[in-house]
């Protein structure tokens, strides 16, 4: 089957999310300075695009940047005025995501902290409420970034999250890795939280067996 799912990918996303010289750049320069190659594919950068588009959004809070090729996605959709603050760890991967922000055209809708993301979220009330919130750092955190993405919206706020799936693993409640465990706090998490509407949507494809979470803040 896996090769169906890269086959359908790449068809798809050839029709509906060609690259082009900035996106291309990204990943070149990603790879050579060593990044892991662990993005979103094309077709899920339209995705969050399209998100982007369809909320309205002009406040974005993406957590886990890594060379900025989701940034960049969702940074084009914006409208004039729109922002996205997006969270980085790593000094190296936030050093290779500014200049390739900054190639790409978006820096100046772009505000990149670099640090821990349990560190950066609590300074981002002023910036608050955002429209979209999109989770994809360690997922060990997940839940807590949850809680902070609650405290950090308004009624009406999208918040998104990669990497629920882990190739089925998510499902068992013996998997004893860490992210694993972590992804299923958060989980818990979503269905416990009564202000939040959620679903869970697997995906196929170029990155493997995964899936997003999807959740609208109520009230
Ligand atoms: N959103 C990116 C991929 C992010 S990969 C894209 O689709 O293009 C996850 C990133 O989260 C990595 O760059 C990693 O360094 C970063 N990260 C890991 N732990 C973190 C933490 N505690 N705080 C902030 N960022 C973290
Ligand atoms: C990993 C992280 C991601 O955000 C992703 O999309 C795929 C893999 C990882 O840490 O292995
Ligand atoms: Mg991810």
């Amino acid at each position: 089957m896996k090769q169906t799912w890269t086959d359908v990918d790449r068809y798809y996303s050839d029709l509906l999310a060609p690259s082009d010289s900035q996106l291309d750049a990204v990943l070149e320069a990603s790879e050579q300075a060593s990044l892991p190659p662990i993005g979103v594919s094309p077709l899920q950068g339209k995705f969050l695009q399209l998100l982007v588009r369809i909320t309205g959004a002009r406040r974005v809070l993406e957590i886990g940047t890594l060379g900025g090729y989701s940034t960049l996605w969702m940074a084009r959709a914006l409208p004039a005025g729109g922002r996205i603050v997006t969270l980085e760890f790593d000094p190296h991967h936030a050093e290779v995501a500014q200049e390739n922000l900054r190639r790409a055209g978006v820096a100046d809708r772009v505000d990149l902290r670099v640090g821990r993301a349990i560190e950066c979220l609590p300074k981002l009330v002023t910036d608050a409420p955002f429209d979209l919130i999109f989770i994809d750092a360690d997922k060990e955190s997940y839940a807590e970034y949850l809680d902070w993405s609650l405290k950090l919206s308004r009624p009406g706020t999208t918040i998104i999250a990669d990497n629920v799936v882990r190739d089925g693993k998510v499902a068992d409640p013996e998997c004893d890795d860490p992210r694993v465990q972590g992804i299923r706090r958060f989980a818990a998490r979503l269905a416990a939280e009564s202000r939040l509407s959620s679903t869970a949507l697997q995906t196929v494809g170029i990155k493997g067996y995964d899936g997003f979470t999807l959740a609208v803040v109520l009230s």
